[in-house]
This record gives C-alpha cells, sequence and structure tokens, in this order.
C-alpha cells in the first residue's frame, strides 16, 4: 500500500533491551513497503561512526543524542523519516532535541528493568550487575521516563503488532502519515 508522508522524526527511547531496535525495525520495513524515504539512526549503530569514542557519561550521552537528534532534523525538514532508537536517557536532553525539530513523535519502549536483566538479550545487564560494566542504565545510571510520550509501549506485555500498530495510529492521527 502506497504511503504518502511528511518529513518527521520517530524517536525511541527506553532502556537497553526493551525493544527499541526491533520496534523501529518493524515500523521501517512497513514504511519502506509503502515506498516512504526512511533512514535509521540506531544508537548502537551511531557509535560506531558518527559517536564513535564516545562513553556512557552523561556529558557523553548527550553529545550522543544532541548529534543523533541534529541529523535528525537534517533530515526530517527535508521530506525524509527519521527513524531514532537510542536509549536517551535523560528529559531534558530528549526535550532539547525536540524543540528543535518540528514533526517529532516520541515513543517510550517500557519494560521492568527487571524483565530486562532477565532476558539480557547481550549479556550486559549480569555484567553491569556484577560491576563489570560501569554506569549502566537502569542498574548503575539513571534512566529517566518521559513524562507525556507521544506513544507508550510496554514490550514486557503487549504484543509486538499491537505496539506496531499503536505507533502507525499515531503518525496517522498527526497526518504524518497517509495510506491511501
Ligand atoms: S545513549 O544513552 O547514548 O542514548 P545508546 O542508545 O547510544 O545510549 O547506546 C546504548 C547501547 O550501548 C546499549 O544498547 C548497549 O548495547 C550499549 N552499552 C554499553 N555500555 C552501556 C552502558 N553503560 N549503559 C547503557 N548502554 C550501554
Amino acid at each position: 500500500m502506497k504511503i504518502e508522508h511528511e518529513g518527521f522524526t520517530l524517536w525511541f527511547t527506553g532502556m537497553s533491551g526493551a525493544g527499541k531496535s526491533t520496534l523501529s525495525e518493524i515500523v521501517v520495513r512497513r514504511l519502506r513497503e509503502g515506498g516512504a524515504k526512511v533512514e535509521v539512526l540506531d544508537g548502537d549503530i551511531v557509535r560506531t561512526n558518527l559517536s564513535q569514542g564516545l562513553g556512557f557519561s552523561r556529558e557523553d550521552r548527550d553529545i550522543n543524542i544532541r548529534r543523533i537528534g541534529f541529523v535528525a532534523e537534517l533530515l526530517s525538514r527535508n521530506g525524509v523519516i527519521a527513524v531514532v532508537a537510542a536509549i536517551s536517557p535523560y528529559r531534558e536532553t530528549r526535550e532539547e532535541v525536540r524543540r528543535r525539530i518540528r514533526n517529532f513523535v516520541e515513543v517510550f519502549v517500557s519494560a521492568p528493568v527487571e524483565v530486562l536483566a532477565e532476558r539480557d538479550v547481550k549479556g550486559l545487564y549480569k555484567k553491569a550487575l556484577a560491576g563489570e560494566v560501569g554506569q549502566f542504565t537502569g542498574i548503575s545510571d539513571p534512566y529517566e521516563p518521559p513524562v507525556s510520550p507521544d506513544v507508550t509501549v510496554h514490550s514486557d506485555r503487549e504484543a509486538i503488532e499491537d505496539s506496531v500498530d499503536k505507533i502507525w495510529r499515531a503518525l496517522e492521527e498527526r497526518g504524518l502519515v497517509k495510506t491511501g
């Protein structure tokens, strides 16, 4: 189904392993299938190029988020959909980015830290709990949940298709995506 769309930024925030990348991949696939122009900025990937060498102090995370926000703004102001998946733990920094981007949709991917530590897809929670990885979000570093995100998905108790539908509806309601 052909999609008409505006440029916008779809920003996934949430702790490591909550499902930001997975959800964003599904949304991106759906957008591309409709012929949309989409670029993805995923924290794990950005940190291997644009943000190579940055660590996980508040300062470094903020630099990372501002860089991602900068690129997302360039893309979305030129009619491209920028899909961002980054922990982006600090509310104030997310708000700063939001203020700079005209069409900004924030998706909070929520799951209890106990569930994430149990899943531990990358084995990082185990290391963080053992003190082998420092400043780990949710364990030894803060995560500030959004106060009024555009969409909240509960990845511990929602079917992934339902989460994707919620996101899609939010985009349609805002007139950012139109399916003909
Ligand atoms: S952010 O805080 O700057 O937004 P970003 O999303 O780019 O983080 O990167 C997070 C990824 O880095 C995690 O998914 C995880 O794989 C890895 N990582 C390594 N060390 C840490 C840490 N101390 N805290 C959080 N994530 C970490």
